[in-house]
């Protein structure tokens, strides 16, 4: 048994700073840890503890951290965005340990930051706030990649002053949702109050604080049994699958336990169920001091243990859907019960009953579930749920659950087109279709027709 880094995912509105965030956080880890010690992965930057170390020193010795840190550092997830945090999925959970809420500090909380926070909370992950662009503060002074802790000591009282109104506006708006937050060098019970940390991805102030605040708040609240790892086969959700040049259908995986070699049996899902298959190849990148040729990037290993971010090459992939567990089998006895795992787990998300409610669709299993989870948080009743375009017998479904109540016979597609016919159909049988890429935009819709509906 050994205590892996966590995973940590950034989520938040368009342009917030999330990619330029963790393009400034890997160029620090990459700038400041040792030659030799480094791990590459597919869809994973690994940021060591000790790389933090060497860049955030006097806040390190500030805070009074030296020494306390026993995680090993952060695996960030590299795919932002609240359809990639959905298909981290996990069973009871998110594979995302952790969560970073980006705001834009001159704009605060928009539309998609919402989103991503109800999903954050959905799955229940512990999660911070970068209150990112703090460059753009009027009169602020900057000087690259102070810490924050550091800077605001250095500042003139106007800067200091527009940077406050605009923290004040943060907190009430984020109180309008439950949340009790405060700037970070403030906050009294890190178990009530939600730490905000101003950074800029531009000059790298604030880094070491989000860094610091990270690593603190991984050690109180990510249950240590969630982030120990064992030797055993391996466990993991797909990311993401595609076709790849000379590889044919490959699956971005990520592993949180366990250990994945080249011909294990794997256990994964398509629409239709588990799919059994072997792995041929596991893909990740060079190291980057071997990385000369461009077109050259990637390298087959043997193994790779957890935590990681992996390319598996195997026959029969296509089909897969993001969001899937994916379950190694080292014992081939064991196959039949993981099989049944992996069902079980599918059936939990896609749903079929012969009661009266909506039909849902989405892309992924992922994004199936968070719609799931969302619905029934809002106590909408779910007669159908299933992964794809709506087809022929989603409106025939909706129809007869329409008999029951006027107000269900709606299909609800989350991230997915409506086939021409599917919709000419619907039209002709009465049957509204919402579609949206935003949860509780399309939520909104449903219950502003509903009403219509009823009157
Ligand atoms: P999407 O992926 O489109 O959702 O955007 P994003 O959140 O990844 O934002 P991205 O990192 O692409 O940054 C969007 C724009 O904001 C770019 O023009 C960045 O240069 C700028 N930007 C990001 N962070 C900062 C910051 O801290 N300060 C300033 N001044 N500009 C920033
Ligand atoms: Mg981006």
């Amino acid at each position: 048994m050994s205590i892996r880094s966590p995973f940590v995912v950034v989520m938040g509105h368009v342009d917030v700073g999330k990619t330029l965030l963790l393009d400034k956080i890997r160029g620090t880890s990459v700038a400041y840890r040792e030659p030799g010690m480094i791990t590459q992965h597919i869809g994973v930057s690994f940021v060591p503890w000790q790389a933090v170390e060497r860049f955030a020193g006097p806040l390190v010795d500030k805070l009074r951290l030296r020494g306390k840190i026993w995680i090993p550092g952060f695996l960030f997830i590299d795919t932002p965005g609240h359809a990639a945090f959905s298909n981290l999925r996990r069973r009871g959970g998110s594979v995302a340990d952790l969560a970073i809420l980006v705001v834009d500090i001159t704009s605060g909380l928009e539309e998609q930051g919402v989103e991503s926070l109800k999903l954050i909370q959905s799955r229940g992950v512990p999660f911070i706030i970068a209150a990112n662009k703090l460059d753009r503060i009027y009169g602020w002074k900057s000087v690259e990649n102070r810490p924050f802790l550091f800077a605001v000591e250095q500042q003139e009282w106007h800067a200091i002053a527009t940077l406050e109104e605009a923290i004040g506006k943060l907190i009430d708006q984020l109180s309008r949702f439950g949340i009790e937050a405060d700037r970070y060098d403030r906050v009294r019970d890190f178990s009530k109050q939600v730490p905000i940390v101003p950074t800029s991805a531009v000059t790298g102030e604030g880094i070491a604080d989000l860094l610091l605040v990270l690593a603190g708040v991984s050690q109180r609240f990510i249950p240590r049994e969630k982030l120990s790892v064992s030797y055993g086969p391996a466990k993991g959700v797909v990311m993401e699958v595609k076709e790849e040049r000379g590889l044919g259908v490959v699956a971005d995986v990520i592993l949180y336990d366990g250990v994945l070699k080249k011909g294990d049996v794997i256990i994964t899902a398509g629409i239709d169920g588990p799919k059994e298959t072997k792995v041929r190849m596991l893909i990740m990148p060079k190291p980057l001091d071997e990385m000369r040729d461009p077109e050259d990037r990637y390298m087959a290993v043997e193994e790779v243990k957890a935590a990681a971010g992996v390319r598996i090459v195997a026959d029969g992939l296509d089909g897969v859907v993001a969001g899937a567990p994916i379950f190694a089998v080292w014992d081939l006895q064991d196959i039949q019960k993981v099989v049944q795992l992996v069902r079980e787990e599918i059936s939990e998300i896609k749903i079929e009953t012969d009661r009266e409610g909506v039909i849902a669709r989405a892309d992924t299993f992922g994004t199936l579930e968070s719609m799931v989870l969302f619905l029934r948080q809002q106590g909408v009743p779910i007669r159908r749920a299933d992964v794809g375009p709506p087809t022929h017998k989603d409106v025939v479904e909706a129809v007869l659950s329409r008999r029951k109540n006027p107000t269900y016979g709606v299909i609800l597609a989350f991230n997915v087109k409506i086939p021409p016919e599917v919709e000419r159909e619907a039209m002709s049988s009465g049957i509204k279709i919402i579609r949206g890429e935003i949860l509780y935009r399309i939520f909104d819709e449903y219950i502003k027709w509903s009403q219509e509906v009823k009157t």
